[in-house]
C-alpha cells in the first residue's frame, strides 16, 4: 500500500496523463470473490464482456481495458474501461497508474490476436502484440505489487494430438503463431511466479461459442457457428472442410464450450488464486464431450428450421480430425462443470441474432 500511494503521488505530480477513461468508477466492496477488483483486459471483446459483466453482476468491481480493435465499447457501457494497447510504447506506466488508481488485486488477461490463418501470414505482428502486451502487462503488476494473474490461453497450444481426450498432460505442440503465443504466455506468468510470487493459473479454451447475453454476441464471423449464420443469413451454402477425417461421420469432432461457462471458469480460477498451495496452474476448459461439424450443422438446422444444404470442400490446413478436452482437473480442482450442450449454445447465439 505505502508503494502504491508514493507510486500514484508521483505520477499526480508527473502529470501522466491518464489514458482515456469510459464508464462510471466501480464503487470498493466485498463480493464472492472477497475484496477484489478486478481488471479484465480485453474486456470489450466477446469472451472478455461476458467475464467482466458476470464478475460485475456478482459484486466484484471490475475494470475494462480494450483497445477497440476487436472489442466493441457497446459491450461494456457501465463498466469503467480504458481504452489502451497494452503493447504500446507507454503502455507500462498507463497501467501502473491505472492498478494503483483502481486498487486492482486480479488481472484477467484475454486481450490478444486470435486468428490462427492471420497469424501464419503475420507472426511478428502476432508475437509483438500477444507477447509484447502480456510483458507489459506482468512488468506493471510486478512494480505496483498485483499478484494474481488468470492468463486466457488455448487448446490451440496442444497443436495436433491423436488422442480421444487431449489432458493437461499432453506434451503441447503448438502449429501456428497464435498457438505458440498462448503456450509462451503460460511460460511467461509461471516465470512470474518463480521470479516475484505471481499467483498464476492459465486457463486452455477450447471451442467457445454461443451467447450469455445478447448483446455480447460473438459478431466477428472467425469460428464454425458464426461463420454458418452468416451463410444463412446471406443465402449461401455454409462450408464443410474435409468429410474424409477417421471420425464417425468424417468430419472433424470438437468440443464445444458455452462462453457463459467458460466465464464462470474464470471466476473460479479467480477464487482458486485465494488459496495459498496450488497444486496446477493449466486447466482446459471445455466439456469433455465433442460434436462434430455435421453434427453442429444438423444441430443448426434443427434450431434455425432451415434445412439447408452444405458445400462439402477438401479439407483446411491445420485442423486436427478431433480435439476434445479431458476436462476432470477443472473438475475435481476448482469444482467447475461445463452446464450448457450444444443446443442450448447454438439456441442462444441463434436467439442473440435474432
Ligand atoms: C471448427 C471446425 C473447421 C468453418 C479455433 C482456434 C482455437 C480456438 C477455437 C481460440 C474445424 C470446421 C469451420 C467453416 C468448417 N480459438 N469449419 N466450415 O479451428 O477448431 O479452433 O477456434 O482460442 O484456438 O484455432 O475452430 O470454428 O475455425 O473450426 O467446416 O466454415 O469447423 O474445419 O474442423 P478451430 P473453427
Amino acid at each position: 500500500t505505502f508503494i502504491r500511494v508514493i507510486t500514484l503521488l508521483l505520477f499526480t505530480c508527473c502529470q501522466v496523463e491518464m489514458p482515456n477513461l469510459w464508464g462510471p468508477q466501480p464503487p470498493q466492496s466485498a463480493s464472492i470473490l472477497g475484496f477484489m477488483s478486478v481488471l479484465v483486459t480485453g474486456g470489450a471483446g466477446y469472451i472478455g464482456s461476458h467475464v467482466a459483466r458476470i464478475l460485475s453482476q456478482a459484486g466484484t468491481p471490475v475494470v475494462v481495458v480494450d483497445d477497440l480493435s476487436q472489442g466493441l465499447d457497446s459491450r461494456v457501457s457501465g463498466l469503467p474501461s480504458v481504452n489502451l494497447e497494452l503493447s504500446g510504447a507507454h503502455a507500462v506506466p498507463a497501467l501502473e497508474q491505472l492498478l494503483i488508481e483502481h486498487k486492482i488485486t486480479a488481472v484477467v488477461h484475454l486481450a490478444a490476436l486470435k486468428q490462427v490463418g492471420e497469424s501464419v501470414k503475420n507472426p511478428e505482428e502476432y508475437f509483438s502484440k500477444n507477447l509484447g502486451g502480456q510483458a507489459n502487462l506482468l512488468t506493471a503488476m510486478k512494480n505496483t505489487g498485483v499478484k494474481k494473474f488468470v492468463f486466457s490461453s488455448s487448446a490451440a497450444s496442444y497443436g495436433e494430438p491423436n488422442v480421444e481426450l487431449v489432458s493437461e498432460n499432453q506434451t503441447p505442440e503448438p502449429i501456428n503463431p497464435y498457438g505458440q503465443t498462448k503456450l509462451i504466455g503460460e511460460w511467461m506468468a509461471q516465470n512470474a511466479q518463480k521470479a516475484w510470487g505471481l499467483s498464476q493459473v492459465s486457463l486452455r479454451y477450447f471451442n467457445v461459442a454461443g451467447a450469455g447475453w445478447p448483446d455480447l454476441a460473438d459478431t466477428q464471423k472467425l469460428n464454425l457457428i458464426p461463420i454458418v449464420f452468416a451463410a444463412l443469413k446471406d443465402g449461401v451454402k455454409p462450408k464443410v472442410f474435409g468429410t474424409d477425417y477417421p471420425t464417425p461421420d468424417g468430419s472433424c469432432v470438437r468440443d464445444y464450450v458455452h462462453v457463459m461457462d467458460l466465464a464462470k471458469a474464470h471466476v473460479a480460477a479467480l477464487d482458486y488464486l485465494n488459496q495459498d498451495q496450488r497444486e496446477f496452474s493449466v486447466f482446459n476448459v471445455g466439456t469433455g464431450s465433442g460434436s462434430s461439424v455435421l453434427e453442429v450443422m444438423d444441430q443448426i438446422k434443427k434450431t434455425t428450421g432451415v434445412d439447408f444444404e452444405c458445400e462439402i470442400l477438401p479439407r483446411r490446413a491445420g485442423d486436427p480430425p478431433r480435439l476434445v478436452a479431458d476436462v476432470s482437473r477443472i473438475n475435481k480442482v476448482m469444482n467447475w462443470k461445463s452446464e450448457n450442450t450444444l443446443v442450448e449454445i447454438i439456441e442462444s447465439a441463434w436467439q442473440a441474432l435474432n
